[in-house]
């Protein structure tokens, strides 16, 4: 007998998450006439996507000469050779069709003279397979583009009757006993009700974990909710030691300010004055790759060429940009640089610092969104029912690196063809299976464990621990000790999950359980980000690695996957990358040799 009583719904499809990923796999599902739901921890406007800044990648071409190829060769060696190369293919290709729709759906993109979406440039974005000038490749809406995205694909999803549940949280998946996975079980935090969503296909789109960290770029609300449900249900992460340090984080509060800026004529420099970035990447200077400028930054502060009384940032300068461009460019930023910075952009530069912002790791997918669950004789299983999409995601189209402006089309591409693919598995027509009532209590059953939970560990104090041993112990720059001290932290204190103290016992808009939840979400994504860091012993990527500074194609070529058993048991294996194109050359496709791994420099 269920620990609680709840609602049974029944969809085609429950999407989990209402940011850019959820809303586009949302709408393209209720298109194709699949009865679809999305069930979301907090309004969809609100979701984190609202705060993606600078833009969307896509060789629409409007600003000069770009193609899909050379977009494909840029995210290739972003990823450093860590990508699937049929995911990265299919995103360089489907971006432009992505981007029109999405311009057709109602997006307020900027424009040229001409009336064209208005393109900006961004890190790692080249032409001539990273021989040519940067290129203008970033789609934006000044510097609001996630917000817009939103809006119109919320707005989108509501015509075409799609129906949201809102500031509902979804506590874990159901799965049969034979691995499927039947949909979701979920608390709604308005009213204490409890609900149980039986589907044909459950996609999660719950975005990042950004909040394992002490200073992240991300909202308070990504707490890796669908890593967290996917590794209970026993299946794995992967490719989790790759976490993107933006480089132009706002020194003390953390909040973006978008790699746009330096798109727009930015620049950095050190306290000598100094234009550092044209020593480490004479040619792309600035619009390197973020990892490659993060690390850049970092190394200044460490050799004492920091800014501020404490030398322990970065000055970004915009004041030498024309007042007009800011204004029209870039008027978001300068919003925030006032209000967290207490900066006139026009008169003063941004004191910045590279602050954790995105999670290249994530639930393993192929390209159409579909989950995996890798087995001894196939590396490509896929879990009946489940799919994942955007940031919650690892397709692996970023591989050990994500270029800015990749992760919206990320989001639209993917969300997009999880929906195609479930248009093609999801019998309509067909009854939902029976709901595996086991797996349901066991659900409730954890829910009410952690609701009466009368340990010792009250919940913020035991995510601090977490968050500062994240902070210090994986970061920009990592070493063998560092990453053995880590790893031996988190396992104490990922047991101390059984000791946690939770006060309020009561179901409506108890925040205390809800961050709770959301802590036992953070703390497997947590864990297995710092041991699968601990075991590659390279360096690749977001991977620093100071006793291994070499990328070691031969041993490590291959992604990681982390299971987790109990809270603080990770159990890691590797599978291959793809390193096929989708398309063969003489069909079209991109040679080969182009894409072939070489030394990365910028
Ligand atoms: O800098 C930015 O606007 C962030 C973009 C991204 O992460 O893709």
């Amino acid at each position: 007998m269920a620990a609680y009583d709840f609602e049974t719904h029944e969809y085609d499809v429950v999407v989990v998450g209402a940011g850019g990923s959820g809303l586009r796999a949302t709408l393209g599902m209720a298109e194709q006439g699949l009865r679809t739901a999305c069930v979301t921890k907090v309004f969809p406007t609100r979701s984190h996507t609202v705060a993606a800044q600078g833009g969307i990648a896509a060789s629409l071409g409007n600003m000069g000469p770009d193609n899909w190829q050379w977009h494909m060769y840029d995210t290739v060696k972003g990823s450093d050779w860590l990508g699937d190369t049929d995911a990265m293919e299919y995103l360089a290709r489907e971006a432009p069709k992505a981007v029109y729709e999405l311009e057709h759906y109602g997006v307020p993109f900027s424009r040229t003279e001409e009336g064209r979406i208005y393109q900006r440039p961004f890190g790692g974005h080249t032409t001539e397979f990273g021989e040519g000038p940067p290129v203008q490749r970033t789609c934006a809406a000044a510097d609001r583009t996630g917000h817009a995205m939103l809006h119109t694909l919320y707005g989108q999803s509501l015509k075409n009757n799609a129906e949201f549940f809102i500031e509902y949280f979804a506590i874990d998946l159901v799965m049969s006993e034979d691995g499927a996975c039947q949909g979701v079980v979920c608390w709604n935090l308005d009213n204490g009700t409890m609900h149980a969503f039986n589907a044909k296909m459950t996609v999660l789109a719950t975005g990042g974990y950004g909040r394992a960290y002490f200073s992240a770029t991300s909202a308070h609300t990504c707490t890796g909710d669908g890593g967290g449900m996917a590794a209970r249900a026993g299946l794995p992460l992967q490719d989790m030691e790759f976490v993107q340090f933006h480089p132009t984080g706002i020194y003390g509060s953390g909040c973006l300010i978008t790699e746009g800026a330096r798109g727009e004529g930015g620049y950095l420099t050190n306290s000598e004055g100094e234009r550092f970035m044209e020593r480490y990447a004479p040619t792309y200077k600035d619009l390197a790759s973020r990892d490659v400028v993060s690390r850049c930054m970092t190394m200044e502060i460490r050799e004492g060429r920091g800014v501020g009384a404490e030398g322990d940032h970065i000055h970004l300068h915009l004041n030498h940009l024309p007042p007009e461009t800011l204004a029209e460019r870039l008027p978001g930023i300068s919003e925030s640089a006032r209000i967290f910075a207490g900066v006139e952009v026009t008169r003063e530069p941004i004191p910045v610092l590279p602050t954790v912002h995105y999670n290249m790791g994530g639930i393993p997918t192929n390209y159409w969104g579909e989950a995996l669950n890798p087995v001894e004789w196939n590396p490509d299983a896929v879990v009946p029912g489940l799919m994942a999409v955007g940031e919650a995601g690892c397709a692996s189209v970023h591989g050990a690196n994500r270029l800015g402006s990749n992760s919206l089309i990320d989001l639209v591409v993917f969300g997009r063809a999880a929906a195609i693919r479930a248009g093609q598995v999801v019998k309509a027509d067909e009854p939902n299976p029976d709901l595996n009532i086991a797996s349901v209590d066991r659900a409730f059953d954890r829910f009410d464990g952690l609701r009466n939970a009368s340990g010792e560990v009250p919940t913020a104090d035991l995510r601090l621990e977490m968050q500062k041993t994240m902070q210090s112990d994986a970061a920009v720059f990592r070493t063998n000790r560092t990453l053995d001290e880590g790893c031996k932290r988190m396992k104490t204190i990922a047991g101390k999950m059984d000791d946690l103290s939770v006060t309020d016992r009561s179901l409506v808009w108890n925040s205390d359980l809800m961050e709770t939840l959301e802590l036992a979400n953070l703390m497997p994504n947590a864990i297995t980000t710092v041991v699968s860091a601990e075991a590659r012993r390279e360096s690749r990527g977001a991977h620093a690695h100071e006793d291994y500074p070499d990328r070691d194609d031969t041993n490590w070529r291959r992604h990681t996957l982390a299971w987790v058993d109990g809270h603080a048991t990770v159990r890691l294996d590797y599978r291959p990358v793809h390193t096929d194109p989708l398309t063969p050359l003489e069909e079209g496709g991109i040679d080969p040799g182009r894409i072939a791994p070489k030394a990365r420099v910028y």
